[in-house]
């Protein structure tokens, strides 16, 4: 892999992506992980992320020194750019003069890392420190007004950097800068497609499986979906998968998934109705992170009967079920913590939740993947266009969504102004726009309306249309006001217990897109 190696900022996920979007694969390692263990991925570069420190802050993160000259291809962005200067010899000063934002930069020299760039061109700086003199043997092959050291490069050394963020879409050439490090200075090849990424998933989970059987938790979601479906390619009948009903669904969901997926995937599906074992497990349970462990646990506890019911059912001596496929993906991981220096933002279902006692072995063949990627391999895989542009609905369902105490009551509630949002934003064409647009009960919140002649004292909901790439980041979307007016009228007037309806326009971060 090209490893990012995170240096603290928010940087180091766009970093990946843009690697991978050159079809090159990569992943995010924390500053923190020894040298020893970084060349044990053997990768095929490095790339230093930006970070918020000064070089000079009291414990400023750091790479071990002895990396540079291990002879891997390494390009140092922004903070990582006068990391690398500062190992390598050259000066790193504190300008006082911060450059922030749109900045000319001119390419002073021949270049690889520049190859093919205007000489006038654009980028997007965000920096206090600046490298004031590139070290020995280097050329300094860009510079803007205030910073004469902009960018520079070792080709013998293969040691590249540049202060600005080409992976953001406001610098010009960004882009290219990252394909021309990748292709021309570390001489890799463009050969990470969703057709590589299914073959080599095929034969890993072909050689962990063997012949045991696998059962998979399919959820209705494209995740979940196109893990089995690249499952079934793999290993065929072997697999089983089940619809757990929850109890937390959106209206029609279960009988959506019994009728298009089984069909349309030829993949064997098993309901099974679980919804007492959740909702009398979640009773007077308020606490969202409680409420994420339950469903977690209770997941897996419907899992091993399922798993209990078909050993019965094959009636074979003993034989073990012991694999079970889950659509985790790379996101959840990183935010559950998994990326080690990654504060926990919240426990995911599929991977923080997991009870300890799991009888389970997991295959998750998207873990190392984005949302829009697994959506590439679930078109390659031949999923449909409706099932792979289905909008993402967590695997907690409802039960994150309401506010307060998960009762039948109020998942009532919630289904029918949820089913009302969905009719009309589907109206409206407005599916594929919107990332997603949950909808809140703000069950453990009164507020006063009137109807008729009287008055009603009922719970707000909360719209949270929001716009996003892969859930990181987002930002919430401009529903039009004609679209509201109709949500807001249907949903007061058909359902009772609403009086009233609110929208949320906060981005991610600081507020994250599910309520809880
Ligand atoms: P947040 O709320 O973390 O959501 O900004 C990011 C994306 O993840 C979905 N989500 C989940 N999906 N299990 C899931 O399968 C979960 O526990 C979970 N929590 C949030 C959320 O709907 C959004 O798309």
């Amino acid at each position: 892999p090209v490893l990012v190696v995170d240096m603290g900022a928010q940087y180091a996920q766009l970093i990946a992506r843009r690697v991978r979007e050159a079809r090159v694969y990569s992943e995010i390692v924390p500053h923190t992980m020894p040298l020893s263990e970084i060349l044990a991925k053997n990768p095929a570069a490095i790339i230093l992320s930006g970070g918020p420190s000064s070089v000079y802050a009291d414990k400023a993160p750091r790479v071990d020194a002895a990396l540079v000259d291990a002879g891997i291809p390494v390009l140092g962005i922004c903070y990582g750019f006068q990391l690398l200067a500062d190992i390598t010899g050259g000066g790193v000063g504190r300008t006082g003069e911060r450059e922030y934002g749109h900045t000319p930069t001119a390419v002073r020299a021949q270049s690889q890392l520049l190859h093919g760039i205007p000489e006038n061109f654009s980028v997007w700086m965000s920096h206090g420190d600046a490298v004031e003199t590139a070290p020995e043997g280097f050329n300094v092959c860009a510079a803007t007004q205030q910073t004469p050291v902009a960018a520079f490069e070792n080709p013998e050394r293969r040691l590249f950097g540049v202060q600005w963020h080409p992976e953001v879409r406001h610098s010009e050439y960004g882009q290219q800068v990252i394909e021309n490090f990748l292709y021309r200075c570390a001489g890799l090849s463009p050969d990470w497609t969703p057709s590589s990424i299914i073959d080599a998933q095929v034969e890993q989970i072909r050689a962990r499986v063997g012949g045991a059987r696998v059962i998979c938790a399919l959820s209705g979601g494209v995740d979940s979906s196109v893990a089995a479906a690249l499952v079934h390619r793999a290993i065929g009948d072997q697999l089983t998968c089940f619809f757990v009903d929850h109890g937390l669904l959106r209206e029609n969901e279960r009988t959506q998934v019994e009728r298009d997926y089984a069909a349309s995937m030829g993949i064997r599906v098993v309901t099974i109705d679980e919804s007492d074992r959740f909702l009398d497990a979640l009773a007077g349970v308020s606490d969202p992170e409680t409420k994420r462990k339950i469903i977690g646990r209770e997941f897996i506890r419907s899992f091993e009967a399922a798993q209990r019911r078909l050993v019965d059912e094959a009636d074979s001596e003993g034989e073990d079920i012991g694999f079970l496929v889950q659509g985790t993906l790379y996101p959840d991981i990183v935010e559950s913590g998994g990326g080690e220096g990654t504060a926990t933002i919240k426990s995911h279902h599929n991977v923080g939740g997991l009870p300890e006692d799991m009888q389970f072995e997991l295959i998750e063949p998207l873990r190392e993947l984005f949302k829009d990627e697994v959506r590439q391999v679930g078109l390659e895989l031949g999923l449909s266009e409706n099932l792979v542009w289905r909008q993402p609905f967590p695997g907690p369902g409802l039960g994150v969504r309401v506010i307060g105490e998960i009762t039948r009551e109020n998942l009532r509630i919630l289904r029918a102004a949820d089913a009302i949002v969905r009719e009309e934003l589907a109206r409206a064409e407005l599916d594929r726009d919107i990332w997603q647009c949950p909808v809140v009960l703000l069950a453990d919140v009164h507020s006063v309306g009137v109807q008729g002649d009287g008055r009603t004292y009922g719970h707000p909901v909360v719209l949270r249309p929001v716009a996003s790439e892969d859930a990181m980041t987002a930002d919430w979307y401009r529903l039009p006001y004609d679209v509201l007016g109709r949500i807001s009228t249907r949903i007061t007037n058909e359902v009772e217990e609403v009086t009233r309806v609110v929208l949320d326009c906060t981005s991610k971060p600081p507020a994250t897109i599910e309520w809880e």
